[in-house]
């Protein structure tokens, strides 16, 4: 076997990092690493190694760890530390029914306060997918665009879970579009789902949503498959 690089020398620092930034540097560098690859899957992660590499104490690191495990990002593996997880984790169809649960609930909280701030912000997202080739920025945009709908249901709680099953998402578009030929995605789902909250049509707004997540839930289940035996 020949010697790989150290996954971590992809990773640069500026100078010095403030105490109290420290945790959310470290959270969005490495998050960044992993969501563009340079960190891949089954890369461990220790917390000394990280505390050296950002100059920093193992607590903040400790911290930056546990909410990039709260985004699927990595898990925690007994006498191993961190480990940058696999792509999908587990079942897709039961990761997409309970995304389909708290998105729903998501745009149902929101859809009365939407203003038209966020519905620019949801159609420019639209218009960027529409011309964009790079999947990993179309992975982004989704995301966005997601957001965008879901930002005003005032429940912060509520928003991380549905951004992290989002980052779960991105991180599988970034990867497996272009792997899969699925050429330029259609905006279709995403015009009628901005349509519908627009309208304030709340029960039309949710059955697009649940017709675009069955969309994405069958990709990926025929990603899995296509994998079988690999
Ligand atoms: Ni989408």
């Amino acid at each position: 076997m020949t010697q790989k690089p150290n996954p971590l020398s992809s990773i640069t620092i500026d100078g010095p990092i403030p105490a109290h930034l420290a945790r959310s540097v470290i959270e969005q560098t490495l998050r960044a690493a992993i969501l563009d690859g340079r960190l891949p899957c089954g890369t461990a992660l220790r917390q000394q190694d990280l505390a050296d590499l950002f100059g920093v104490s193992r607590m903040p690191v400790r911290e930056a760890l546990r909410q990039l495990e709260a985004q699927s990002l990595l898990h925690v593996v007994a006498h191993k530390g961190a480990v940058v997880a696999a792509l999908v984790e587990g079942d897709a169809a039961e990761t997409y029914a309970l995304r389909l649960l708290l998105e729903s609930e998501a745009l149902r909280l929101a859809i009365p306060h939407l203003d038209e701030d966020n519905f620019a912000e949801a159609a420019r997202c639209i218009e960027a997918m529409e011309s964009e080739a790079d999947y990993a920025q179309i992975g982004h945009l989704n995301r966005l665009f997601h957001m965008a709908l879901y930002n005003k249901a005032g429940n912060r709680r509520l928003l991380t879970l549905v951004e992290n099953g989002l980052i779960e998402e991105e991180r599988f578009l970034r990867f497996n579009l272009q792997a899969m030929g699925l050429g330029k995605i259609s905006q279709d789902d995403h015009r009628q789902l901005l349509r519908t909250a627009r309208e304030g049509d709340i029960e039309a707004c949710l059955k697009a949503l649940e017709k675009h997540l069955g969309r994405a839930v069958e990709v990926i289940t025929r990603f899995l498959a296509s994998r079988v035996g690999e």
